[in-house]
């Protein structure tokens, strides 16, 4: 057996899956943000730990297994929060988390020092408020005495790990998201370090995500009564990890996940593309591997924050229950997203969401169709970006919040134009970090192998021609929002 453990941004989840890739238990426990100030976003990282010692305790408790056959454990993680450790390894302060937007004027910084060309040529990414390097930088500025402490920089997962096995290290999927890495080259980039007088030497020794980092240690294994056989592998970014989980381990593989945020993928062999920072680029969990991915920061979060403030009492079900009665396009109403801003393909945070052409007419399900039309048009706009490289994308893995409500499936197969396929007992990037486990532990010859075995399809959703055409009229008229809008909040 191998467990898959995925540190979300709300809670923490490990799975229990055998040779055969079936799943013998799913747990998790959550956790909140605390969000002090407009704009921040921080988790207790103790809390991290805590909730995992919890929920391996439970894994051992339930597995009805030798607890001996436990052979391999991996991580997934919410990708870019800032981690800062002392010389003992202390933690310095609450991680600054992927969603936090505070700081928008060292991204400006970053870009000055380096110039966009350099950033774009060393990182493939542009200098966003959610990314690890311009985080460092406002640590650096607003609590100087931490910075001059500062011996040790992790991601979240990396910091987990470390609290289980002892050894400090990071893998190349979840580096690429701290503008700290050169991407193609998988090396620390020395430049950028120099640039912003960072010590290098904060920065973990590199490993790929199937990589072997180290057992669980004698007093984990004491805590939790997992076996101190139990081998660790590195790990990878959860969006990585999310691809592996989902089988995108081949050229034209293309994912769309709806959680928080929604993100559309494309997995890429080293091929030199150049996307100029309109979408992401990073290292896959796959070795010398890579992906496209854009970005809408708020994608599941649209659909919560609707509920929230409109519909506390309904259930998620019950919400979007009767959406199918109102026609595609909502009958005029449209939504754009862009709640906390907007990453692809605007990359701007300060812009606001917007519902225009209310009629009196209509009613709530019209606005929650229109919020689920909204966060998929956004996600359409990060996939016309991937399709400029690959335009053969003609089927799309759907998983997350999205494949919940098969009306909001048919919408995605119907405003991308794609066939989307769901996948069997879906697990997410638990599935990945287990796969990257199963691989480490020598089970199968590689992550394809391993992914044939351990991943399912389910359902089939085609476009429909009528609501294509309705939804691209609509699409064009969504593209102008943003201009129309970006001055409400400059
Ligand atoms: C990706 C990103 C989010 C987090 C969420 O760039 O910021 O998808 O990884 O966990």
């Amino acid at each position: 057996y191998v467990i898959g453990i995925d540190l979300g941004s709300s809670a923490v989840k490990a799975i229990v899956v055998d040779r055969g890739g079936i799943v013998h238990l799913t747990l998790s426990k959550q956790y909140p943000m605390i969000q002090e100030k407009s704009g921040f976003s921080e988790q207790d990282t103790e809390q991290w730990y805590i909730k995992t010692k919890e929920i391996l305790t439970e894994v051992v408790k339930k597995f009805n297994g030798k607890k001996e056959d436990i052979e391999g454990i991996s991580f997934s993680g919410q990708m870019h929060g800032l981690v800062l450790l002392d010389e003992n390894h202390h933690v310095l302060r609450n991680a600054i988390l992927w969603n936090d937007t505070r700081t928008y004027k060292q991204c400006e910084e970053v870009v000055e020092a380096l110039g966009r060309d350099r950033l774009l040529a060393i990182t493939k990414n542009q200098a966003l408020e959610g990314f690890t390097l311009p985080k460092l930088l406002w640590v650096k500025e607003n609590e100087p005495d931490i910075y001059k402490r500062a011996h040790c920089l992790l991601l979240p997962k990396d910091y987990l790990r470390y609290r289980l096995t002892g050894n400090i290290a990071m893998d190349y999927s979840d580096a690429a998201g701290t503008l700290l890495l050169n991407v193609e080259k998988k090396e620390w980039s020395k430049e950028v370090c120099e640039v912003f007088q960072i010590d290098e030497n904060i920065l973990p020794p590199l490993v790929e995500s199937h990589a072997y980092v180290g057992n669980i240690t004698e007093t984990f294994a004491q805590e939790t009564g997992l076996p101190v056989s139990a081998k660790v592998f590195a790990g990878g970014a959860d969006n990585a990890c999310g691809a592996i989980g989902a089988g995108i381990l081949t050229g034209g593989k293309t994912l769309c996940s709806i959680g928080t945020s929604g993100v559309v993928l494309s997995y890429e062999e080293p091929n030199h593309k150049d996307y100029q920072g309109k979408v992401h680029y990073f290292n896959h969990g796959k070795e010398n591997a890579f992906y496209s991915m854009g970005v809408t920061l708020s994608a599941g979060y649209s659909l919560s924050w609707f509920r929230d403030v409109f519909a506390e009492k309904d259930s998620f079900n019950s919400l979007l229950d009767g959406i199918d009665d109102i026609p595609p396009g909502s009958n005029g109403l449209l939504f754009s997203p862009y709640l906390a801003g907007e990453r692809t393909p605007h990359a701007d945070a300060s812009i606001r969401a917007s519902f225009i052409g209310m009629d009196a007419n209509h009613t709530k399900k019209h606005f929650i169709r229109s919020v689920l039309e909204g966060v998929t048009f956004s996600l359409k706009e990060a996939l016309d970006i991937l399709r400029e490289s690959n335009p053969s994308i003609e089927t799309i893995i759907s998983i997350g919040g999205g494949t919940k409500n098969k009306e909001w499936l048919q919408m995605q197969a119907d405003i991308f134009n794609t066939e989307i396929i769901t996948l069997s007992n879906e697990q997410g990037p638990a599935l990945g970090a287990a796969i990257l486990a199963a691989y480490g532990c020598g089970w199968y010859s590689s992550l394809q192998d391993c992914a044939r075995v351990f991943i399912s399809y389910e359902e089939s959703y085609l476009p429909i021609p009528e609501n294509v055409e309705t939804y691209e009229r609509l699409y064009a008229l969504y593209k102008k929002v943003y201009q129309q809008t970006k001055e409400l909040n400059d």
